[in-house]
């Protein structure tokens, strides 16, 4: 297993693989028991989350670690400075794991350098975000039985988002075909700025056909400072995974979403929660999966 998780690149396909075998023997209650009995974490979480959060929370838990959360929003301290205060912190208190969210791309890859333990990113900027790529893909797996050859279709605000971007490598290292859809003013011309072979189209209704996977990306304002598309409402109709659209898919296709979702803008209420989509499955599978990566990262390290 690699030493860190920053990038989803980091990972080849049999690691991945192995992340995954490890998550589904702990959701049928057969992993390791309590590999890291006696191992401390640290969730440092500089950005909020809700999900992402309370997941590795659980998993590192369950897997038998202690847990220290720390919140730093609102900090004014520059980010170096910060980290590296906050590493020195961390190396006193023996902490065995670092989970880290960031507001600022490079973070976690910036932790790696102050200290001398496992760095895992749970989401930097516009990055990357890998345990979200690998529920995700865990999830495909799960409901359609393998991820090689899928046809998946990533829409929405692609430019902010560390989810597209996680997603686009983890999936083409396992062999999937990705097309990113959104407006031109939030999706790269070349597709392969994120990943080798990946595929770009501005239109929804013809990308849609024969997808196997359909992912449904937030628009994220908060990531925006400036107007990116004309209103929402206009983005909606043209982005936006309505029941008519949702009607038109393949009777296996399935709808992802890695929430917040903004409903009524890039997926109807309807679609989120009809038997397409897998959303609440992602965040029952993201514990297993946080459990699987804290416990293979971090077991028979000292
Ligand atoms: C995502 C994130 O924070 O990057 N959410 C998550 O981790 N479940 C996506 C988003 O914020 O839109």
């Amino acid at each position: 297993m690699t030493r860190h998780l920053l990038s989803a690149a980091d990972l080849t396909a049999e690691q991945a693989t192995e992340i995954f075998d490890r998550a589904a023997a702990y959701a049928a209650g057969t992993g390791p028991d309590q590999p890291l009995r006696g191992r401390t974490v640290m969730n440092l979480f500089y950005e909020d989350s809700t999900r992402t959060r309370f997941s590795f929370d659980a998993a590192a838990r369950k897997v038998g670690a202690g847990v220290v959360n720390f919140s730093a929003k609102g900090t004014s301290v520059s980010k170096g400075e910060s980290l590296k205060d906050t590493a020195w912190t961390l190396r006193a208190m023996g902490i065995d794991g670092v989970v880290i969210r960031h507001h600022c791309s490079g973070a976690p890859h910036q932790l790696t350098r102050y200290v001398d333990v496992p760095v895992i990113n749970a989401g930097d900027g516009t990055h990357e975000h890998p345990t979200q790529a690998l529920l995700d893909a865990y999830t495909m797996r799960q409901r359609l039985g393998r991820v090689a050859g899928l046809n998946v279709v990533i829409v929405g605000d692609v430019a902010h988002s560390r989810v597209a971007r996680s997603n686009a490598l983890l999936l083409t290292t396992l062999g999937a075909k990705v097309t990113l859809v959104g407006p031109p003013t939030l999706v790269p011309r070349d597709g392969s700025v994120l990943a080798p072979a990946v595929e770009t189209s501005y239109d929804l209704d013809t990308a849609i056909q024969g997808a196997d996977v359909v992912m449904m990306l937030r628009v994220q304002h908060e990531r925006m400072n400036q107007a990116f598309f004309p209103s929402i409402r206009e983005y909606s109709r043209r982005y936006g995974l309505d029941t008519r659209r949702a009607a038109r898919l393949g009777a296996t296709t399935i709808v992802m979403h890695p929430g917040p979702m903004n409903r009524g803008v890039e997926i109807a209420g309807e679609v989120a929660d009809s038997d397409r989509s897998t959303i609440v499955e992602q965040v029952a599978n993201g514990v297993f999966v946080r459990m699987a990566v804290l416990s293979l990262l971090l077991e028979g390290k000292n």
